[in-house]
This record gives C-alpha cells, sequence and structure tokens, in this order.
C-alpha cells in the first residue's frame, strides 16, 4: 500500500470521526422527547437527521463501496429523503433513540473496515476517497441542520461555546472588482460534489463588492427608517411574501424599548451591532440593498471576489490561498454560536481585501441554483440536479455552522428565496 494511500486513508477516518464527535455532541445536548419532537414544520426531528445520516453512509460505503450485505435493509424507505416531506417526519414509525445510536454506530464500524480495506482509485466513485468525502459532508451539512433546529427549539439553552473573536480593525466599505474572464468552479478539487464541476471561464464586468457582509447595525437602520412597509424597495414577490408571512424583522429579533433584541440557541441578549445580520430571507436581502442604493452580488460575482488572484490570474481554493481554514480564517465549525464582528477575520480576506466570504454567515446571492455548463450528475441526481432551477436561490460561504470539510470557494448551497432557518444573512454589491 503506497504511502500516499495510508495519508488519505488516516485522513479520510479523521474526518468520519470528526464528523461524528459533532453529531453525537448535537443529539446529547437534548433529552430523548426533544429527540422525537418537531422543533418546527420546516425541520425533522433530530432522531431521523440522526439516522438519515448513518442510512446514507451504509447505501454508499457499505453497500455500494463495500459491496457488503445491508445492515438494515427494512429502513431505507424512512430515511429516504424525497419518500417523506420534513412536516410529515414525526409521524414516520422512526427508529427510537437508542436504536438510531446503535445503527449509527454499526454501520460506522463497517466503514471504518471498508475503508481498511479500499484502495481508494480505480474508480470515480472512491478516487481521491470521494464517496467518503461525500458522506463526510453529508453528516456534517445535516450536522448544520441540525444547529438550525438548536435555534428554533424552545427551553433553555444546551449549547455552549466561546465568543467569537472581535475587531481588531473594523471593516466596512466596498472595493473595485475590475472586469475580465476567471475561472469559475472547479475540475480538480477531489472532493468537490457534483455542482461545483466542471472549471468554466466566466467573464465578469468591473462591479463594487461589500468588503463585509451587512451588519446588524446596518439592518437595524433600515428596520428603523421603515424599510419593512416600504413597498418601493420589495420585488413583486418579496412584498407578496412580506405581506402574507407578516415579516417585520429578521427571524428571532424582538423589539426591546427602542432597541433590538435577539434570541440565539434559548439566549436573550441585545443585538449586537457590529455582527453580520443572520436569519433574513433572500427577499430581505434584496429589499434592504435596494434600500442601500445597491443589489445581491451574482454567483459569479461572488465566486470572482472570493477566489480570483490578480497577481497570478488563478482562482484560488479559498479567498485566503489555498490552504485549508484555520481558526485564523475563518468563522467555521460551530467554534462560536453566532457570526464575528466585520473585521474579525484580517487573516481571511481576499486579495481584493474582501473580508469574512467564508464563515460567520452563508451569504445570498441573487443566481438561481443552475448546472454550470458541462454539468453531469455524480454519483447521483438528488443532490443537485433535481433542485436546479428558478425556484431555488444559491448561498455561498458558508456559516459559523458549516464545517470547513462541507466550505471551499467553490462549495454552493441553494434554497427557497423564502427561507430564513438556516444561518443566512447577504453582503451587497453594485454595478460599477
Ligand atoms: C445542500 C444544504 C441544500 O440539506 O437539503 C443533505 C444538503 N443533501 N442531504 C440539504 C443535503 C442531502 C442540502 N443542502
Ligand atoms: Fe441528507
Amino acid at each position: 500500500m503506497s504511502v500516499e494511500t495510508e495519508r488519505l486513508r488516516s485522513l479520510v477516518a479523521t474526518e468520519l470521526n470528526r464528523a461524528r464527535d459533532r453529531t453525537v455532541l448535537l443529539t446529547e445536548a437534548v433529552d430523548e422527547e426533544d429527540l422525537i419532537r418537531q422543533h418546527s414544520p420546516l425541520m425533522s426531528p433530530l432522531v431521523w437527521d440522526l439516522a438519515h445520516v448513518g442510512n446514507q453512509e451504509e447505501l454508499w460505503l457499505v453497500r455500494d463501496v463495500g459491496g457488503r450485505e445491508p445492515v438494515r435493509h427494512d429502513i431505507d424507505e424512512l430515511y429516504d429523503a424525497f419518500k417523506h416531506p420534513r412536516r410529515d417526519r414525526p409521524q414516520l414509525p422512526l427508529l427510537g433513540p437508542a436504536e438510531a445510536r446503535r445503527y449509527v454506530a454499526t454501520v460506522r464500524d463497517k466503514v471504518l473496515d471498508v475503508l481498511d480495506h479500499s484502495r481508494l482509485d480505480g474508480t470515480p466513485l472512491v478516487e481521491h476517497g470521494f464517496a467518503f468525502g461525500m458522506i463526510v459532508q453529508h453528516e456534517q451539512q445535516h450536522d448544520e441542520t441540525m444547529l438550525a433546529t438548536h435555534q428554533l427549539r424552545a427551553g433553555a439553552p444546551v449549547l455552549q461555546a466561546p465568543p467569537p473573536p472581535g475587531a481588531a480593525v473594523p471593516v466596512g466599505g466596498e472595493v473595485l472588482i475590475p472586469g475580465g474572464a476567471f475561472t469559475m468552479g472547479t475540475s480538480t478539487e477531489p472532493w468537490a460534489l457534483d455542482n461545483e464541476r466542471p472549471a468554466h471561464r466566466v467573464d465578469v464586468a468591473t462591479f463594487f463588492m461589500d468588503r463585509a457582509p451587512v451588519t446588524n447595525g446596518q439592518y437595524a437602520a433600515f428596520l428603523d427608517a421603515g424599510g419593512y412597509d416600504d413597498p418601493r424597495w420589495w420585488s413583486p414577490a418579496g412584498w407578496r411574501h412580506r405581506q402574507t408571512a407578516g415579516l417585520s424583522a429578521p427571524q428571532h429579533w424582538q423589539r426591546d424599548g427602542d432597541e433590538w433584541a435577539y434570541t440565539r440557541f434559548g439566549r436573550i441578549s441585545r443585538i449586537i451591532p457590529d455582527e453580520p445580520v443572520v436569519h433574513v430571507c433572500f427577499y430581505e436581502a434584496e429589499a434592504y440593498a435596494a434600500w442601500a442604493g445597491k443589489r445581491l452580488p451574482t454567483e459569479a460575482e461572488w465566486e470572482k471576489a472570493a477566489r480570483f488572484d490578480p497577481a497570478t490570474g488563478r482562482s484560488r481554493r479559498f479567498p485566503w490561498g489555498d490552504e485549508p481554514p484555520t481558526a485564523d480564517h475563518a468563522n467555521l465549525g460551530q467554534r462560536h454560536l453566532r457570526p464575528a464582528a466585520a473585521g474579525a477575520y484580517p487573516a481571511g480576506a481576499s486579495p481584493s481585501g474582501v473580508h469574512q466570504l467564508v464563515g460567520d454567515v452563508w451569504e445570498w446571492t441573487s443566481s438561481d441554483f443552475l448546472g454550470y455548463p458541462g454539468f453531469v450528475a455524480f454519483p447521483y441526481s438528488e443532490y443537485s440536479e433535481v433542485f436546479f432551477g428558478p425556484e431555488y436561490k444559491v448561498l455561498r460561504g458558508g456559516s459559523f455552522g458549516t464545517d470547513a470539510a462541507a466550505c471551499r470557494g467553490t462549495f454552493r448551497n441553494w434554497d427557497y428565496p423564502i427561507r430564513r432557518q438556516i444561518f443566512s444573512g447577504f453582503r451587497c454589491a453594485r454595478d460599477a
């Protein structure tokens, strides 16, 4: 066995363990009743996420890659996200907490054995450990979803984390990104998912990009200026949604005298003005941008600001370079339970001086979720392809709840423009 394969194997094992530690933390933080209960019709019971993570791991790594016998052949249908919408999941005959824990542990034991016997090359599915990387990312994505469920859960706080770093020098304003072609997407990133591929050239006209995400203080100014009562700032669809849903502030915000307060993971406090705003939907982001005389960036603009290095003409893996994120680069991985102040990560800035593109908050873009030219669904069309179309908007960059394994300059997230239970914020751009 080559040194290279051994190194990759140990990386895969480390990443599988890290994801599982996080899953365990999120599911052991609450009692059995809270695991089974549905905290919002938008979310699955936590115990569904838990067994679904194990089931996907079984399908891809035990059965497909490993060619082994099923661990449980009887539950595939229960944990197929396409068979049962989230709102119906609490009524299903789900595995109970103890059974779900046993199931995911049994699957994991088998997967570690499969990993020991896999050469991690030879087929596109296992090349560079792709299938294992896909499953690591899948578990981390569900961990972020479970973290969003925790934010919707009523009751006493159960999660703890140190506060994020502050900003030695506050960052605001905008930078000019000169026009020209850049390479968007990737054909070489080993664990990139199908929707990030292939690499292709995109011409982007000169534009201005905000150096930081829009903060609570800036957003509160929009609220206080009556922005939610003025249809001028809202798109027709956005205004309709604002009316029917009765939107009046970001989710989890409430009035505290003349000030604003918010609830985060069961703790209430005054808003921190220089932190990026979170829990806004696409329509709210769009309205704020219009009020500010700006607009949302397109997905290509976002990626160019994040990856293009004018000195070399190359696209980087991350804004700061090609090295994976450290705690100095970005607020990722649930190390903190909220976004960090604008300017808190100077080491993570892009060559053009745009900060916090990765981490803190998912950033809404103005783009629909579509396949890149030459897109090929791999290894299954239900990951991305079935969602392509104008009903979903792309979000970029990851949040404080996104793990580094599921985040990079090319990573694409998507959701309906009305959704805001995710850790979604935004930054503005404008034409030059
Ligand atoms: C990429 C976050 C939109 O949660 O719906 C999890 C990730 N896909 N299981 C989602 C995913 C299948 C996906 N997002
Ligand atoms: Fe899933």
